[in-house]
């Protein structure tokens, strides 16, 4: 229930009666029918999950894996409606924007949300182009729902526990020089990001390690029921279904996509230009497994996690393995190449590994092998039967 949202929010008299509205319309017949996707999910005793972001990459094949298991409800909320919804089971999706704060209360008044995976965001080359709508997207859409979660926190007797996907673009390194003397980044290292999308990230870090630890420090002890903030730095991601859109590492997924299309690729950065990536469902195994790890196991609250660093010429030669007619010539955008060269060639991972036992199952070749290449090819059609790997190289 909404008590005094002109005590809460600071916008004005206006403001505070399209808050009203807003929240009256959400809660209206009328509206769910027009928000709802699927049949209402029962609220029944299990855990439930809030995805943000729910329509995204990372979102389809976290939604696919928690509905596989079967043991949550699951409500997605989104600025569009999921692409492709093979899969995703039972989930209510709301179509809005985390910035919308009367939703944002309706959803935490309706549901008793045990986890919260705010994956909504403004990926890397879409915040350089514009910094502001970053700014709102990345970090006030960020605070909006980790405020929501730390006052519904207050009512419960364990804390949420707020998963976030942060990225390598938190790391800035000065110089290609500096990058291959670096090697595999730490944690603490490096922690200056060039771009908007690494700025954002790494503030929202500190923004969960704060509302986890010492938010209300000036207050009493008993409201001090704190959240359980859990982020994964991710290198980029390669998913089999879907294509990314706005990322910096894109190039890679792009490069597979395309030639399974049977369509050329000019690749933005350098042939040997190098950095770690992660395939989808390693990607959702890390999330899944930091959100559910003992909190006394758990050392810090952000982790490195790793898989393999290959250059964009060794994806091109990897997929050539598959699709032997793939197209791909190199016509570089100096501004986003300047943004991959800040990025760490590779991460240290250990500490996700002795925390909470962090591994990852695919390497490069078994990530093309029994993954990329077999869902691409669902997806478009076998254009090569085979790969064309010499017997035992694979
Ligand atoms: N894809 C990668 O390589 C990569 C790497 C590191 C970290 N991440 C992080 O993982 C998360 C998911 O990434 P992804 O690859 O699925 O990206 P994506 O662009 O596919 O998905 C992001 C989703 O967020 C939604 N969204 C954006 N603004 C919103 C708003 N204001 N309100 C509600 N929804 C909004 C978009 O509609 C989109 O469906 C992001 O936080 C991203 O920063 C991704």
């Amino acid at each position: 229930m909404i008590k005094d949202p002109g005590r809460r929010y600071s916008f004005g008299f206006a403001g505070v009666a399209k808050y009203v509205a807003r929240y009256r319309e959400l809660r209206s017949e009328a509206c769910m029918s027009r928000t709802l996707k699927r049949e209402n999910i029962k609220i029944m005793n299990r855990p439930t999950v809030l995805i943000t972001g729910s329509g995204g990459e990372l979102g389809h094949g976290l939604i696919q894996y928690l509905s596989a298991e079967g043991k949550y409800d699951i409500v997605g909320l989104d600025l569009n409606e999921p692409a492709n919804q093979d899969g995703m089971g039972r989930v209510e999706f709301h179509k809005g924007d985390i910035m919308d704060r009367s939703l944002l209360d309706y959803l935490f008044d309706r549901f008793n949300f045990d986890y919260v995976f705010h994956l909504a965001a403004l990926l890397s080359t879409s915040s350089e182009k514009n910094p502001a709508r970053a700014q709102d997207i990345n970090v006030n859409g960020t605070f909006n729902l980790l405020e929501r979660a730390r006052k519904y926190t207050e009512k419960r007797t364990s804390p949420v526990v707020f998963m976030f996907p942060s990225t390598i673009a938190v790391y800035g390194l000065g110089s290609v020089a500096e990058k291959t003397r670096a090697g595999k980044v730490k944690e603490d290292q490096y922690l200056s990001p060039i771009c908007m999308y690494g700025v954002n990230k790494h503030y929202v870090e500190e923004l969960g390690r704060y509302f986890s630890t010492t938010y209300g420090m000036l207050e009493s002890e008993q409201r001090r029921l704190k959240l359980d903030f859990r982020a994964v730095r991710y290198p980029g991601l390669l998913s089999a279904d879907t294509i990314p859109t706005g990322g910096t590492s894109d190039y890679g997924p792009e490069m597979l996509h395309a030639a399974a299309r049977g369509i050329p690729y000019s690749c933005f950065v350098k042939a040997e230009s190098r950095l770690p990536f992660m395939a989808m469902p390693d990607a959702v195994d890390a999330l899944i497994q930091l959100s559910r790890a003992p909190a006394k196991s758990l050392s810090r609250r952000v982790y490195n996690v790793g898989a393999f660093s290959v250059t964009a010429e060794e994806i091109y030669r990897e997929i050539l393995n598959y699709y032997p007619d793939a197209q791909v010539d190199y016509r570089i955008d100096p501004k986003r190449l300047e943004i991959v060269e800040s990025w760490p060639a590779d991460i240290d991972d250990s500490l996700a590994r002795r925390d909470w036992g962090w591994a990852a199952k695919y390497e490069f070749r078994n990530a093309f092998r029994d993954y990329l290449v077999p869902g691409v090819r669902k997806h478009y059609g076998t254009r090569k039967t085979e790969p064309c790997y010499a017997v035992g190289q694979a």
